[in-house]
């Protein structure tokens, strides 16, 4: 089974969030299950790669806005394994915006038709997020071209899935961007708006790959209404096959106390009172923390106000008791939040904010804290409140996504229902009493966390699941 790997991120190259960890993680669990799976990725000026670690394969021809470019492609790979990386170089995909991510998706179609035709073909194409949307309806018009010209690529048609990480962004155009494409405008959807009719990029994905999936079975579900799949929902619920919903897993040897260079001090499950002991103590130090047994809250993310619920932390910490506790909040994003966030910082000691992104103090955060604070409005999956659970960290979380399907509350984690800042107070307090009146119970509860097992044995089978049956294996 060959699966080339459409995303616009992937660690260690380049990162932005989940997306990143996620791109690495299950293309190297899939490797182990004899998938060879191969990513394509831009090169954007910030990917980080040492030159002597690439193969520059040579020129790909693009044809786009009337004019013959040349797309140089490097070939290197995930460090320590065989998972192989392309690299796309060009001065159209040195920004983050929707026209590289066309272009973006031209170049991963021209190498799809590039390697069927040197009989090096892939089974699956699969696509993540609009970034990629593109691409299955790009390879069906190819397909149809093609056909008609070459007899013999009729047996290799590909089959693609898109993958949904987060609906909040769909890749809106307007129609005058897609016509540098050079394609006609009959096949796409013109939604009208006021600036004269627009694209929806993950739309035209979920109209045309063969199979969507998403990141945990309740956001398969919630995407399915208004609220949580605007402008996509109905698009949704009339592909005849349901949206597969597969958790994320985190790779474990990534993420991992006893391993993690980061960390003062390195511990497992045996020693985890300890090793979080002094992380806490270390962290306290390096955020501008007073060192103090108060339960430390911390949170790492995305500032954005539209998901991530730190409108709601900011008003949980102003109404809880100053003296029960502490918060660090790690994040770049929405100036305006993160400006209301400075200040909160700037008036309250027991409070500390870092406005930056920083895998190091992210670690960090996650073996020096008590509890993790995702109360997201939605989450698709998230992946900080397992890699919390990892660390020995009690994840609190709103019941929502992918939280409510790894989080249990009372078990493994503090479960809220409602965004309501009264909610979030109440159970925060929760787990500052909890913490106080009963440690032995506290203790158990971090046991069970670091017992979860979030890695992606399970969920990379499934994705495997999902190529068979799209492209059963071939007879030699
Ligand atoms: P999302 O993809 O919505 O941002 P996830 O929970 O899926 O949320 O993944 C977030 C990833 O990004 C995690 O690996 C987290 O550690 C990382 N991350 C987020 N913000 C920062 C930051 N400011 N510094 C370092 N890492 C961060
Ligand atoms: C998105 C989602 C997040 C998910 C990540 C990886 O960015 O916001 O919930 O974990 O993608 O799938």
């Amino acid at each position: 089974m060959k699966v080339l790997f459409a995303t616009s991120e992937c660690v260690p190259f380049y990162k932005k969030g989940g997306l990143g960890d996620v791109s690495h993680s299950l293309p190297v669990a899939l490797s182990h299950l004899g998938v060879s799976t191969t990513i394509a990725l831009p090169y954007f000026e910030k990917v980080k790669v040492k030159r002597g670690d690439l193969i520059c394969l040579g020129p790909l021809a693009i044809d786009y806005a009337g004019k013959r470019e040349l797309v140089f492609v490097f070939l290197t790979h995930i460090p320590k394994t065989t998972v192989s990386v392309l690299l796309f170089r060009h001065p159209r995909l040195s920004s983050y915006d929707e026209s590289t991510f066309l272009f973006f998706c031209l170049c991963v179609s021209a190498w799809y038709r590039l390697s069927a035709l040197t009989g090096n073909g892939f089974d699956i194409v699969h696509c993540n997020d609009w970034h990629m949307a593109l691409i299955p309806l790009l390879l069906g018009e190819q397909d149809k071209t093609l056909k008609k010209q070459v007899k013999t690529l009729q047996s290799t048609a590909v089959k693609t899935v898109l993958t949904i990480h987060n609906l909040l962004y769909q890749g809106v155009v307007r129609a005058s961007t897609i016509r540098n494409m050079g394609l006609p405008m009959s096949i796409f959807e013109k939604i009208p708006s006021p600036e004269g009719g627009v694209i929806n990029l993950f739309r035209e994905g979920l109209e045309h790959a063969d199979v969507v999936s998403t990141v945990s079975p309740s956001y398969a579900k919630e995407i399915l209404t208004p609220e949580f799949g605007p402008h996509i929902y109905d698009a949704l619920r009339k592909r005849h096959d349901p949206v597969v919903g597969i958790l994320n897993g985190i790779d474990t040897d990534v993420w991992n106390p006893k391993t993690d260079e980061y960390l003062p001090k390195n511990y497992t499950k045996k020693s985890v009172t300890e090793g979080k002991a002094v992380n806490k103590e270390r962290l306290q130090k390096a955020v501008g923390l007073p060192v103090s047994d108060d339960l430390l809250f911390g949170f790492v993310g995305r500032i954005e106000p539209r998901q991530k619920g730190v409108d709601l932390i900011i008003k949980a910490v102003r109404q809880l008791p100053k003296k029960s506790f502490q918060v660090v909040l790690l994040g770049t994003g929405n100036i305006k939040q993160m400006k209301e966030l400075e200040h909160l910082d700037g008036q309250c000691t027991h409070i500390s904010y870092i406005e930056t992104f920083d895998e190091r103090l992210a670690r960090r955060i996650y073996a020096g804290s008590d509890v993790l604070l995702v109360p997201s409005k939605f989450e698709p999956c998230g992946l900080t409140q397992m890699i919390a659970m990892r660390y020995g960290t009690i994840p609190l979380v709103r019941r929502t996504g992918g939280l409510a399907d790894s989080v249990e509350d009372g078990e493994t984690g503090f479960v809220f229902d409602d965004y309501h800042v009264e909610d979030l107070c109440k159970i925060m307090w929760k787990a500052i009493t909890l913490r106080e009146d009963d440690p032995k119970k506290w203790q158990a509860m971090v046991t069970r966390v670091m017992q979860e097992d979030f890695s992606w044995k399970r969920s990379a089978r499934e994705y495997l699941e999902v190529y068979k049956k799209l492209a059963p294996p071939r007879r030699s």
